[in-house]
């Protein structure tokens, strides 16, 4: 998988970066080929006559060669990349590219990079743990960039805890994985709704549900990172997504109906992950309504955007829904199926705990178009996502 892959490995000052040696040597057994970029703090921990001869190339380090004024293109390198890789990632270096403080070739090569990144990150358990790192962690991963998580074990301070870079052999297998992945749906348009709808009542009120919109936002980035070409339609959510998702960002059922029809025509997937208001006020009024005793809102239905899709769907194409229920879940969802003529649906229940609205978990069940059924465990949202983007693999014609 790895074969002939153009890799920047990016080390940064942790004792970690003895390791990065050693990481090297595997990318190169696995046929990479290997560009050092290293930050001056690097360097104090492994020396770069170490890792040049390693990956038979100088070491990048300085915006020029001291002595023969060379300078070294980090936006050549940034092309050239298949992969940036960055182990270890101090917390210095994750926010450096958190903000953009460009003031190392490492961060300029970066910020430069259009191939994916990976971010090894390795400090004491305390600074992993800070809500600075962590925030700054999940800038990068709203960039699109791949965390490679630390592992827990000893640490250099000689504390214990979650901290340690992961170890070479997983971030060899964790860059195999990905570019396995990563061809899988190249060519594949996909289109997902998330998030909820608001219905408008005045300037100030609207009918909406608690829907946060992660299950949805989950779904698109999975497919993003297999290759697919992903356009997300999402109703008002505190939420971003990674740059390589084409967002559109509606706010009422029936904008979200309009964007679904016009996107579908030329997706090959669709996942219909938003929770729709099945009803929408029928007057809107231009001006706050003041309080005046009893009121009646009069409500008309909403489009049921799954059902509009599903009744023009090509053969060629799939589409999926969701069904969140209380009671008689399975027989519900398998009659949603049908009348919206999807080729699955998920179905979470609200009777499972730390599933559904809110929550960073989910319990799925899949029921598929004859009514075969998959049960999943509960767990985190992301990889639910990966349970249903896999499912859906095995449905493309
Ligand atoms: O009928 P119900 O709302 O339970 O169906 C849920 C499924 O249908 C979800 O996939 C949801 O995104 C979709 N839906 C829709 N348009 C609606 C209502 C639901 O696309 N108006």
């Amino acid at each position: 998988m790895l074969k002939g892959k153009h890799i920047i490995l990016g080390i940064t000052g942790s004792i970690a970066a003895y390791k990065a040696a050693y990481l090297t040597r595997l990318l190169i057994k696995k046929g990479a080929e290997v560009q050092i970029v290293i930050t001056p703090s690097g360097k104090e921990f492994i020396t770069p006559v170490t890792l040049s001869a390693l990956t038979g190339k100088p070491v990048v380090s300085e915006f020029f060669t001291a002595n023969t004024g060379e300078w070294h293109s980090h936006v050549d390198l940034g092309l050239w990349a298949d992969a940036m890789v960055i182990a270890p990632a101090t917390a210095s270096t994750i926010a450096k590219m958190a903000t953009g403080v460009a003031d190392n070739m490492l961060i300029t090569t970066y910020l430069s990079a259009k191939a994916p990144v990976f971010v090894a990150p390795a400090m004491d358990l305390d600074m992993y743990k800070h809500p600075s790192t962590q925030a700054n962690l999940k800038t990068l991963q709203s960039f699109g960039n791949q965390i490679i998580e630390p592992a827990s074990g000893f640490l250099a301070s000689g504390l214990e805890g979650k901290g340690r870079m992961e170890e070479p052999e997983n971030i060899v297998a964790y860059l195999e994985n990905y570019f396995a992945k990563g061809q899988k749906y190249a060519g594949k348009k996909v289109m997902v709704t998330a998030g909820p709808t608001y219905e408008k009542i005045d300037p100030v009120r609207f009918i909406g549900n608690h829907s946060t919109g992660k299950m949805g936002y989950a779904i698109a980035e999975e497919f993003a990172s297999q290759g697919a070409e992903v356009t997300l339609i999402s109703g008002p959510v505190n939420l971003s997504c990674s740059t390589k998702i084409n967002r559109i960002n509606v706010t009422t059922a029936v904008e979200m109906c309009q964007a679904a029809q016009e996107e579908f025509v030329n997706a090959d997937i669709a996942v219909m992950c938003a929770a729709v208001a099945d009803y929408a006020p029928k007057q809107y009024s231009q001006t706050k309504i003041k309080r005046s005793g009893e009121m009646t809102i009069e409500l008309v239905p909403n489009p049921d955007i799954a059902a509009t899709l599903g009744a023009v769907k090509r053969d060629s194409q799939i589409l999926a829904g969701f069904a969140l229920e209380t009671n008689n879940e399975e027989i519900n969802a398998q009659a949603k199926l049908e009348k919206k003529n999807l080729d699955y649906i998920v179905l979470n229940s609200l009777a499972d705990k730390e599933a559904c609205f809110g929550y960073d978990t989910n319990k799925i069940t899949i029921i598929g178009r004859e009514g075969e059924k998959q049960n999943f465990p509960l767990k985190d949202k992301k990889e639910v996502a990966k349970d249903i983007v896999e499912y859906t693999y095995k449905l493309i014609k």
